[in-house]
């Protein structure tokens, strides 16, 4: 579970102050997906850093399941990032001369499982994303939906509680954003927290509750039936 109490995040350009989120107070549950959107330049990033325990903020506290991210060392937030949080970019960000499987392999390294155990883990990732005759691939070998599919595959090899996402399904059409949308709800359901940055109506459709974000500020907070 996610508590932000008035969180805020300025950055500092060439004098200028920019305040990228206001006073932010937010509750996340363990098994909530959460569509957070609103214009572009409104925040949705910044927030989705602030959580993965990659961008500081100015100000306010940001606890997971209990724990202040940013009040403890870098090492041990570090540690907390790779055990429990994974992380999907709409540019995939996957490493060109990487196999898929050697892609989703990427989070098991910093682990001290085996070779093999590690090469196992990611093949069942992804068969798990329908992708079990693709292994072998480099992702200019892959479609752009196949290529978002190893991302998330990727994001579920150390298996983590929280999966961030931030516009996994801008550079996608609409029958990969819809199989895209699908495996995220699909591993909501496995009892991890979703987190999805979307400027998309029709794909925060799929979340239990939407967050809108206007310059910063967090402007109406409704539930919504599961699509
Ligand atoms: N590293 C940065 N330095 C200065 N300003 C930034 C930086 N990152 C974002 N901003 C500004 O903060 C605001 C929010 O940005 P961002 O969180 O990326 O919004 P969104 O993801 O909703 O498009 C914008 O006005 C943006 O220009
Ligand atoms: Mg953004």
């Amino acid at each position: 579970m996610y508590q932000l109490k008035s969180v805020t995040k300025t950055y500092e350009r060439r004098g200028k102050t920019i305040a990228a989120l206001n006073e932010t107070d937010l509750t996340i549950q363990s098994d909530d997906f959460v569509a957070i959107i609103g214009p572009s330049g409104s925040g949705k990033t910044t927030l989705l850093s602030v959580l993965g325990g990659m961008l500081a903020p100015t100000s306010g506290s940001v606890e997971l399941d209990g724990k202040s991210l940013y009040e403890i060392s870098i090492e041990e937030r570090t540690a907390i990032r790779a055990s429990k949080i994974g992380f999907v970019f709409q540019t995939f960000n996957l490493i060109p001369w990487l196999t898929a499987r050697e892609n989703v392999q990427i989070p098991l390294l910093l682990t001290n499982a085996p070779a093999t155990e590690q090469c196992d883990r990611a093949l069942e990732m992804l068969e798990r994303v329908g992708l079990g005759d693709r292994t072998d691939h480099r992702p200019s070998e892959l479609s752009q939906g196949q290529q978002q599919r190893v991302a998330l595959a990727r994001t579920l090899a150390n298996n983590p509680r929280v999966i961030l996402a931030d516009e996994p399904t801008g550079n996608l059409d609409s029958e990969t954003r819809e199989l895209v949308l699908r495996y995220l709800s699909e591993f909501q359901q496995d009892g991890r927290m979703i987190v999805m940055v979307t400027h998309d109506e029709a794909a925060a459709a799929y979340a239990n509750r939407k967050v809108r974000l206007v310059t910063g500020s967090i402007e109406s907070l409704s539930m919504v039936e599961a699509a």
